[in-house]
């Protein structure tokens, strides 16, 4: 590329958090049990009934995130903050904290990008069977988005569905933090429970472009690039299957309203079709996301030789590949640092995912995350100097610079995460803020705020990429 083109002037610069991972407050002014509350969670870590105090903190942490220079703000609303027992009884405070959350934003001319349900699962929904329960659940996360809709549409423009679908169903029988709280699923359930999502999901779509057509809404998946390990013919072809499993089978169904044909064979010949109904078709086909939403934190390789170890039973992060039998087969990639975690840092594969996902479906893209967690202390200065992370961003940067100057439609990047927060299975000293928060997994301190070195970084190249 000779030369890079500007950002559009209303570009949204932005950062995430969730729900469950930042507000505490797990069970005040009425909220009811998430899934996220109720599971067992290892001695060395924290839980998430305090969290990061989001929930009596917002003020200060959007005037903190006011003057990072941020125009967008991506967080998701707690279902059980809304609806305690997930299809019953509403909460009017869990209403008004949201209300007064968006306020706040716009007051300090911060555009609100809501996420509908980010892993939270109302534990009462679970017990009835979650989303394997296909008329329960579709009923019930109709009611709930219609409830946002209803109070918060008019206030905010751009809506997500799900977080991460595929991440919680491929890999739902490996790892149990995410959609089943203490509980894996097999395969066939799995499958059947992504299908209840597609049809939730596209019947809440409908609802928001019949009735509220001033909104924008999406999906939020965990989309990345694959490459084949060699150039044998054969990893080239692994790397089809497992982007088809990983990334197309989702996009296809949610996009276009189709089942991708390669997944579809793959889900026949193994016995995990899902129990399609009649009508299931034209629901999928009726509706069709505004933008595509998407969070990438790393890449994966893979090839066709079936790997000589044991497929690994207990998965401990959600980002790795795995081995699935004729279709593709695990590699590292040694072209690629690691985070202190192991997450390949591939800021290049970030701009492959972006090409490949414009050049598949022609919406426009949002980044919902983009991070890299670390371990963290508060130095004498009382600051993080997180050098690493203004790397990582600055690399992904410049490749999302790369891609909007060849023609990709890109209106927001939301960085993973303002504040720090529970990681999603790895405590609180796995961290990804701009903002420190002062606690450790089991000593709450008082929980001060303190801007990171990446804070002031993020800060001065909003500003100056604007002109
Ligand atoms: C994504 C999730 O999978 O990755 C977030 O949407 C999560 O909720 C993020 O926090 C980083 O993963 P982790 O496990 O390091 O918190």
């Amino acid at each position: 590329i000779k030369k890079l083109k500007k950002f559009d002037d209303d570009f949204l610069w932005g950062a995430s958090i969730s729900a469950f991972q930042a507000e505490g407050a797990s069970t005040k002014d009425g909220k009811g049990l998430s899934i996220q509350d109720v599971k067992k969670i290892s001695e060395k870590y924290s839980d998430f009934s305090v969290a990061a105090d989001f929930y009596n903190n917002y003020k200060e942490d959007i005037a903190l995130l006011k003057e990072m220079g941020l125009s967008s703000f991506r967080f998701s609303i707690s279902w059980t903050r809304i609806i305690p027992d997930g299809d019953g009884e509403i909460n009017k405070k869990g209403i008004i904290f949201y209300h007064n959350l968006i306020d706040e934003l716009k007051k300090n001319g911060i555009e609100p990008i809501v996420t509908i349900y980010h892993f939270d699962l109302p534990f009462s929904l679970q017990q009835k069977g979650g989303w394997s329960n296909r008329d329960m659940i579709v009923k019930a996360f109709l009611k709930y988005s219609k409830v946002l809709f209803n109070e918060y549409a008019k206030k905010v423009k751009y809506w997500l569905t799900i977080n991460e679908q595929n991440v919680m169903i491929m890999i739902g029988s490996k790892m149990k933090f995410l959609n089943g709280g203490d509980k894996k699923f097999n395969q066939n359930e799995l499958y059947n429970q992504s299908h209840n999502m597609f049809i939730a999901q596209a019947l809440v779509m409908e609802e928001m472009h019949n009735n509220f057509p001033n909104c924008l809404i999406a999906p939020a998946l965990n989309i990345v690039s694959i490459y084949p390990n060699s150039n044998k013919p054969q990893d080239y072809l692994a790397a089809m299957n497992a982007s088809v499993m990983r990334n197309w089978y989702y996009l296809d169904a949610i996009v276009r309203g189709e089942y991708n044909p390669i997944m579809y064979k793959y889900l026949e010949d193994n016995n995990f079709l899902p129990d399609f109904r009649k009508g299931d078709y034209e629901i999928l086909k009726k509706a069709k996301p505004d933008f595509i939403a998407f969070n990438y934190y790393t890449s994966a390789t893979v090839k066709s030789e079936i790997n000589n170890f044991i497929e690994v039973e207990e998965l401990i992060d959600q980002q790795r590949l795995f081995d699935v039998p004729g279709m593709f087969s695990y590699c590292e990639n040694p072209n690629l640092e690691k985070t202190e975690y192991g997450w390949d840092i591939d800021s290049t594969g970030f701009r492959v995912t972006m090409r490949e996902m414009y050049e598949r479906y022609r919406l426009p893209l949002m980044i919902t995350e983009n991070g890299l967690g670390h371990s963290e202390q508060l130095n004498e200065n009382n600051t993080v100097d997180d050098d690493y992370r203004i790397q990582y961003y600055e690399k992904h940067l410049n490749e999302l610079r790369k891609c909007i100057s060849e023609g990709i439609k890109i209106i927001s990047y939301n960085a993973w995460t303002a504040i720090d927060i529970v990681s999603s299975h790895q405590g609180f000293s796995k961290r990804y803020g701009f903002i420190y928060v002062d606690r450790t997994e089991k000593d709450l301190k008082e929980m001060k705020r303190y801007p990171k070195k990446s804070f002031y970084w993020y800060k001065e190249y909003i500003k100056k990429i604007k002109y």
